[in-house]
C-alpha cells in the first residue's frame, strides 16, 4: 500500500481566505464524496503524508480545501504550478446517500471540504440540501456550492457574518426534524455537540483523528464506537452518529 502513492501535477493553487488554500491537481481520480487521500510533497520531512478529504473531483482534475496548521500544510502553500504532489487513495468509507428528499450538510470552519463534492452528487440524485455553515470569522468558498443547494445559513463565531455563535447553536432554531439525514464535518467536539441536539441515527459524522499511514496498518487513529474499537482511516472517516460516543 505504500507504494502505491500516485503522482500528479499541480495544476492550480488558489487563496481562498487567510490561511484556507485551494489545490486543484491535474487528473482523473474515481471517488466518493467523504473519501479521502494521504498527500506529500516532501521527501523525508515530515516524516507523515497528511490526510485531506477530497473536495472536488471532475473529469480531468480534483481539489483538496484546507486550512494550513503546521509543516506539512505550510509545504502544500509553497508548492507552484507543475510542482509534483504524491496522493494514497481514495481513503476510508464515504458518506452514505440514501433515498432521501430532504437533507441538510452542517460544517464549522474547513469542514466544508467533503460537502462541494457531496453537494453534487446530492444534486445528481434530486435531493434537496441545505447548508449550514460555521465560521470563526467570515465565510469562504462558498461560490460553488450556490447552484446545488437551496439555502446557505452561515454562522460566525466573531458575528462577522450571518447569525453570531456557532453553527450548533445556529441549528437550535432551525426545524431540524424536517431532514431525512444530516451530513456533518468539522472539528470533533462540534461534532459530539451536534450529536447532542440531532438524532444521531439520523446523521453522519466524518471525524478527524491523527492519522500515519491512512490504511488501518499502524492503528494510530483508533476510537472506541458504540459497535466496538473502529479505525478512522479505515471505518471512517464517516460514520453513523449513532455509533459515536459524543
Ligand atoms: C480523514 C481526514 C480528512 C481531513 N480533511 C481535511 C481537509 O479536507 N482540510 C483540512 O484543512 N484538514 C483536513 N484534515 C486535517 C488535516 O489532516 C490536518 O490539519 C493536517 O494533517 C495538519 O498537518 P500539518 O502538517 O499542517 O500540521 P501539524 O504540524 O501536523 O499540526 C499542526 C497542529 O494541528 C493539529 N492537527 C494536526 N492534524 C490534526 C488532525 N487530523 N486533527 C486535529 N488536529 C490536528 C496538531 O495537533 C497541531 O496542533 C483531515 C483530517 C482527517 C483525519
Ligand atoms: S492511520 Fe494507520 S490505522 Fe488509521
Amino acid at each position: 500500500m505504500e507504494n502505491n502513492y500516485k503522482s500528479y501535477k499541480l495544476k492550480k493553487r488558489e487563496k481562498m481566505a487567510r490561511g484556507i488554500y485551494k489545490l486543484t491537481l491535474e487528473g482523473r481520480e474515481n471517488a466518493r464524496p467523504g473519501q479521502f487521500y494521504m498527500l506529500r510533497a516532501w521527501q523525508d520531512y515530515p516524516l507523515l503524508s497528511r490526510p485531506l478529504s477530497l473536495h472536488d473531483c471532475k473529469e480531468e482534475e480534483f481539489s483538496f480545501l484546507y486550512q494550513e496548521r503546521g509543516k506539512g500544510s505550510k509545504i502544500l502553500t509553497s508548492l507552484k504550478e507543475n510542482d509534483e504532489i504524491k496522493v494514497l487513495g481514495p481513503l476510508g468509507h464515504g458518506f452514505e446517500i440514501g433515498n432521501y428528499k430532504k437533507v441538510a450538510m452542517v460544517s464549522g470552519a474547513v469542514g466544508l471540504a467533503p460537502f462541494l463534492y457531496l453537494a453534487k452528487e446530492l444534486k445528481k440524485r434530486k435531493i434537496k440540501v441545505d447548508f449550514y455553515a460555521g465560521f470563526q470569522e467570515e465565510s469562504y468558498a462558498l461560490e460553488d456550492f450556490k447552484p446545488l443547494v437551496e439555502k446557505i445559513y452561515i454562522s460566525s463565531d466573531k458575528g462577522l457574518e450571518g447569525f453570531h455563535g456557532n453553527v450548533v447553536e445556529l441549528l437550535k432554531s432551525k426545524k431540524i426534524e424536517d431532514y431525512e439525514q444530516i451530513y456533518s464535518c468539522g472539528p470533533n467536539p462540534m461534532l459530539y455537540s451536534l450529536l447532542k441536539l440531532v438524532d444521531p441515527k439520523k446523521t453522519q459524522v466524518s471525524l478527524e483523528a491523527h492519522m500515519a499511514c491512512g490504511f488501518g496498518a499502524c492503528l494510530g487513529c483508533n476510537i472506541e464506537t458504540r459497535s466496538g474499537e473502529k479505525r478512522v482511516c479505515q471505518h471512517g472517516p464517516v460514520f453513523s452518529g449513532g455509533d459515536i460516543i459524543a
